[in-house]
């Protein structure tokens, strides 16, 4: 497929951008006491000269009451503009046009991280706490003004070329726009001119101290069916009453908001290209700005699809170029196939992110470790070795492509008939297919380095000492404990009457090795994939689904990568039933007798089949049949300790480093 679209300039104002990508504006929560460091020179550097066009660097909070993240640059401080240039200049030499994004989340801040009030137009409530907010005074309105323009005036000293004013979300300047949250009577609330004045106020002043060679963005957001959100049509208007000013060179459209957070960085259960309709819309209108279309857009295929149709000027994609940095160059020599795809699954970006530590990457553990690991490429070992990766799951697949890019000789020996390993079952989960792509482009970048797999190959430890090689990377994952065993009952080794029958693990459910009657309980302790997904998975096939958990909500672990609400939208929508806080005491002909952790009570469940999402533990005993023969292996992933499968390919990757 030619991909050419992408790979049209774009004049933008002073600027021609050499690729229509965009790497749009995210917190990567790196900063180190409020300034850019080495972290994020790393970070930045590998996507400009993975050929990202222009790049928009995280937000700067524009006031005190602006600050979000703990991670946030130190706002109203030249302090910045020096750090800020060594980042600007490094990736402009990469042929990157630099921008930064402003911000000042109105209401929806955090005051126990800015240590101030949230300030909004006529003190709504905040949707990322309970709090309330101070509603601003004119003079608070100027003083804010005046941070926005300052903010840019330090952005254009650290030799950025534009900056990009945050109205998306429902944010600030979207509150001011949106009559739910403006009611006021003076000149910023009332009619659309009084709504948009603090907005236009923003653009014209900065246009005004940054002269003409510096592009102005504005990030909108489509929320349309959010009641008290904007419309499309109202938002178009908006839009082009600022174009009509001449106030923007771009305007950049994602989705979601503070009212439906999850869809701002949707995962997997959201379809994809979801900022497209709206800057279709605003194509339409005929701006002179260009359209950047943002969200779950997530391949170059996309991108070039919504461009050679018209529906945008510019694409952003984000997560994509986390999880591959290099994304834009490898579409650009053909090499698409090589791209390792994101998940869409925010677990280690938006999911450490939300906790308020740096950003990562599930299937790219060198996000935030550039800096450290020479970037996401390899330098060649100095001492080429003989590598045996025993185990075909994310953290051995990662230690064999790893080794074999850095010249190493690898054999991969797999007991299965397959790659992937348990990860392999995820990727069987509904909507995760994603995964299986994975593991599919893993498959490629093996047999492209020569690595020799050797599929179902189960070797013992004198078959691996029989093979000699010079390093033994053991990967070989960790096995469903079967006992029943919860950590809400630790003093119930084994549960009983799981020996009676009709328990499986949720891996031989998504291997389909297990019988399974109509009604089925899925004991979840982890509220992850593992046991909301195979949920998913069976009351998708039509069993009548009863979820037992010991924590406060299903799907809870989901809540870091903001897929738990979605997930328990489907579950509840496929008549899925969820009891919470509760045990499980004993597996019965009847099905299961259960105990609340709330009152002790006990209740039943009548059931056919048990499903046991509970803990597994690390299959060590070739671990210790090696070392008893002098070898010691590289022990990674899983059969280290069992986690999720981002420490399995960090682990892998560290691992093929350091060989
Ligand atoms: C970890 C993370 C942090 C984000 N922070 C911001 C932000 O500070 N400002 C913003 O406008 N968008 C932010 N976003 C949203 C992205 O700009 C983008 O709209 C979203 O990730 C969907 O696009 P994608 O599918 O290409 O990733 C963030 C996204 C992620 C993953």
């Amino acid at each position: 497929m030619s991909l050419k679209h992408i790979f049209s300039p774009l004049q933008l104002r002073h600027k021609i951008l050499k690729n229509r990508i965009v790497f749009g504006a995210h917190t990567t929560n790196m900063a180190q006491d409020g300034l850019p460091g080495d972290q994020h020179l790393g970070y930045y550097v590998e996507r400009a000269k993975g050929g990202a066009a222009m790049i928009v660097v995280e937000p700067m909070p524009v006031h005190a009451a602006a600050v979000l993240t703990r991670g946030n640059f130190r706002h109203s401080s030249d302090d910045v503009i020096a750090p800020f240039r060594r980042i600007t200049e490094a990736c402009q030499a990469e042929g990157a046009v630099m921008i930064q994004q402003l911000y000042h989340v109105g209401a929806h801040g955090d005051w126990d991280n800015s240590w101030h009030a949230n300030w909004s137009p006529s003190g709504g409530p905040s949707y990322h706490d309970n709090d309330g907010s101070h509603e601003m005074t004119v003079a608070e309105i100027e003083e804010t003004i005046e941070g926005f323009v300052q903010s840019a005036i330090r952005c254009q000293k650290a030799g950025f070329d534009g900056v990009e004013v945050w109205a998306a979300y429902h944010c600030l300047l979207d509150q001011f726009w949106t009559p739910f949250s403006n009611q006021r009577s003076d000149d910023w609330g009332g009619s659309l001119e009084n709504r948009t004045r603090f907005s236009r106020e923003v653009m014209r002043r900065i246009r005004a101290v940054c002269g003409e060679d510096f592009i102005i963005g504005l990030a909108i957001n489509d929320a349309a069916e959010v009641e008290v959100c904007l419309s499309r049509d109202e938002m178009v208007e908006i839009v082009a009453l600022h174009d009509a000013e001449g106030l923007m060179d771009y305007v950049t459209v994602g989705s979601g908001s503070y009212f439906e957070h999850q869809k701002i960085l949707p995962t997997f259960q959201y379809p994809e290209n979801l900022g497209a309709d709206l800057a279709e819309r605003l194509k339409q209108a005929g701006l002179s700005a260009r359209v950047t279309a943002e969200s779950n857009i997530r391949t170059p295929e996309n991108a070039n699809t919504l461009l050679g149709a018209g529906r945008s000027d510019l694409v952003s994609i984000v997560r994509g170029q986390i999880a591959d940095p290099h994304l834009v160059n490898k579409t650009r020599e053909g090499r698409t196939d090589d791209i390792r795809g994101c998940l869409c699954c925010n677990q280690q970006c938006w999911g450490r992110r939300g906790r308020d530590y740096y950003i990562s990457c599930l299937i790219n553990p060198s996000v935030g470790h550039e800096y450290l690991w020479g970037g996401d490429r390899f330098t060649p070992a100095d001492n080429p070795k003989s590598v045996l990766v025993v185990g075909g799951g994310p953290a051995g697949l990662e230690a064999a492509r790893v080794a074999a890019e850095r010249g190493h000789r690898v054999i991969l020996a797999e007991a299965s008939a397959e790659l992937g390993g348990q990860f392999r079952l995820a990727g069987l989960q509904p909507r995760r297919a994603q995964i299986t792509d994975l593991i599919d482009w893993y498959g490629r970048q093996l047999a492209q380095l020569g690595v020799e797999v050797r599929y179902n190959t189960y070797l013992d430890a004198d078959e691996i000492a029989a093979i000699s090689a010079d390093e033994v990377v053991l990967a070989t994952g960790s096995l469903p404990e079967g006992t029943g065993f919860q950590k809400a009952l630790p003093h119930i080794a084994t549960l009983p009457g799981v020996g009676r029958g009709n328990v499986s693990s949720t891996e031989d459910v998504m291997g389909r090795a297990a019988r399974l009657g109509h009604r089925v309980i899925v004991l979840d302790e982890g509220g992850h994939w593992r046991g909301i997904g195979t949920a998913w998975h069976l009351a998708e096939a039509g069993h009548a689904v009863t979820i037992v958990t010991p924590d406060a909500m299903i799907a809870r672990e989901l809540g870091r990568s903001a897929a738990d609400l979605p997930a328990r939208q489907t579950l509840a929508g496929l008549g899925a039933r969820f009891v919470t806080e509760a045990a499980i005491a004993e597996w019965t002909d009847a099905g299961a007798r259960c105990v609340s952790l709330l009152t002790g009570e006990a209740f039943e469940i009548a059931a056919d089949t048990l499903v046991l999402a509970t803990g597994n533990r690390a299959d060590t005993a070739l671990y210790h049949d090696l070392l008893a023969l002098g070898i010691t292996p590289h022990l990674i992933g899983d059969a280290s300790a069992p986690r999720l499968a981002a420490a399995a390919i960090r682990e892998g990757r560290l691992t093929g480093l350091a060989l």
